[in-house]
């Protein structure tokens, strides 16, 4: 099979013929005041001035609205999530031959901006309860070259940090957390993102809050690393300090400042974006809500299945369903996850959905000499997992339920009929 550079979509978001429930198409509906708020950043003020587009009081604002959120000392937008990510890369000082710690199942972008700099990429195994990285493999795997640990909360599910730190501290390694997927997710009541060294959030368009399609956030704790940011976010432009006798002599500002030994990078958010964001930031809880609700009537509706579990969630943990993953055990009926999604997508009508895939299965990762990997767990569930159709943004705004009964109706209708 030829492979071409357009995206295609197996999971063909929208109406698919043939299909009782599909994908959702995953796009942000604006309310009213959302929209205002990107307009007012797109008109003239009462002087006839235009508001400034990037970097001013919008990004000031929502960088602030976000830490006062996620509870953290700093917050910096940026473009998106792997950049995001490419920062705490930056920050961690990662140099060809370090070795950094990546669960295998998680998204690609949390362990290419790594790799990128050159990094080894170790790949962790997954707990085979939380279904995020273990502790304990990721402890087997430090070596004298291990750098990072990059915990990712994916699905939702926060990552057993109160066990990681520890170790991470007793090893002196930098903590990571990739929290693209895991807004208002936290553990004892503090938001993941704050536990270790960075935290990274993304609000691409697929993610539960937005800021216009592409969109990111950088956290983090340390005075001196929030003071280096902003120069390394915008290719190292700072202001001069103090007066010159010419302000325009050497230039009208610095590139130099605060990069140590580090190339700078322009991962800059627009003003319009921010805007948005600092108003999106007001749904989350409640959109996440009625997650948490759909989630409890699933795992009601299909308690008694045996062959279907779920993830479980670590103590104090606030899991917020960000997709819809499930795992099928039909090995006492000899059957497998494969044989349940040719029965629910075809006789049932579902359009199901295998979320991710383990990294070292990719050929990049192959082809960059990462395809080694030891991790029985995730190797053996990953064959049995699945998702339903899902969209973290809610595809039920009336709250009827339908599509999760039917779901649920037909996901259990197939479970039965797959035990003969
Ligand atoms: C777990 C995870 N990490 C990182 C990213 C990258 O986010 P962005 O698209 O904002 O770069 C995503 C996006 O899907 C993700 O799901």
């Amino acid at each position: 099979m030829s492979k071409v550079a357009k995206l295609s979509d197996p999971s063909g978001r929208g109406k698919v013929a043939g299909y009782d429930v599909t994908f959702p198409t995953m796009q942000h509906r604006y309310t009213q005041e959302e929209i205002d708020a990107v307009v007012k950043v797109m008109t003239p003020n009462d002087d006839g001035e235009m508001p400034g587009q990037t970097q001013g009081k919008y990004l000031e604002q929502f960088e602030k609205d976000f830490a006062a959120f996620v509870g953290s000392k700093y917050a910096f937008g940026v473009n998106n999530c792997t950049n995001a990510l490419k920062l705490a890369a930056i920050f961690c000082h990662i140099k060809p031959g370090d070795e950094v710690i990546i669960p295998g199942y998680t998204y690609c972008a949390s362990a290419i901006p790594f790799g990128d700099l050159g990094a080894k990429i170790v790949w962790a195994d997954i707990n085979p309860y939380t279904w995020t990285i273990d502790p304990d493999d990721f402890e087997r795997k430090i070596t004298p070259k291990t750098k990072a640990v990059v915990c990712v909360h994916l699905l939702g599910i926060p990552c057993d940090m109160k066990k990681i730190m520890p170790i991470a501290r007793k090893h002196g390694l930098y903590v990571v957390e990739d929290c693209a997927q895991a807004m208002d997710c936290t553990i004892d009541g503090q938001h993941v993102g704050t536990f270790g060294d960075f935290g990274c959030f993304s609000f691409h368009s697929a993610k539960t809050m937005t800021t216009l399609g592409e969109g990111g956030m950088f956290i983090c704790q340390d005075d001196q690393i929030a003071h280096n940011v902003p120069g390394i976010r915008h290719n190292g432009l700072c202001a001069y300090q103090g007066e010159r006798e010419r302000y325009w002599v050497p230039a009208m500002s610095c590139v130099d400042e605060f990069l140590e030994d580090r190339w700078p990078q322009n991962f800059c958010l627009g003003e319009a974006q921010c805007a948005l964001g600092s108003v999106q930031l007001k749904s989350v809880y409640s959109n996440n809500e009625i997650l948490r609700a759909q989630d409890a009537r699933i795992r009601a509706a299909l308690a008694d299945l045996p062959e279907i579990s779920f993830p479980g969630i670590v103590e104090g943990g606030r899991y917020v369903v960000h997709q819809y993953v499930m795992h099928y055990d039909g090995s006492a009926y000899g059957k497998n996850r494969n044989d349940l999604l040719d029965l629910l997508t075809g006789k049932y009508r579902v359009r199901a959905i295998v979320q991710y895939y383990p990294l070292y299965r990719f050929p990049l990762f192959q082809k960059k000499g990462m395809g080694a990997y030891d991790c029985p767990v995730l190797d053996k569930w990953w064959d049995d997992s699945f998702s339903f159709p899902w969209w973290c943004g809610v595809d039920d705004p009336e709250g009827t339920n339908e599509k999760i009964d039917l779901m649920c109706e037909r996901l259990r209708a197939a479970v039965l009929e797959l035990r003969g």
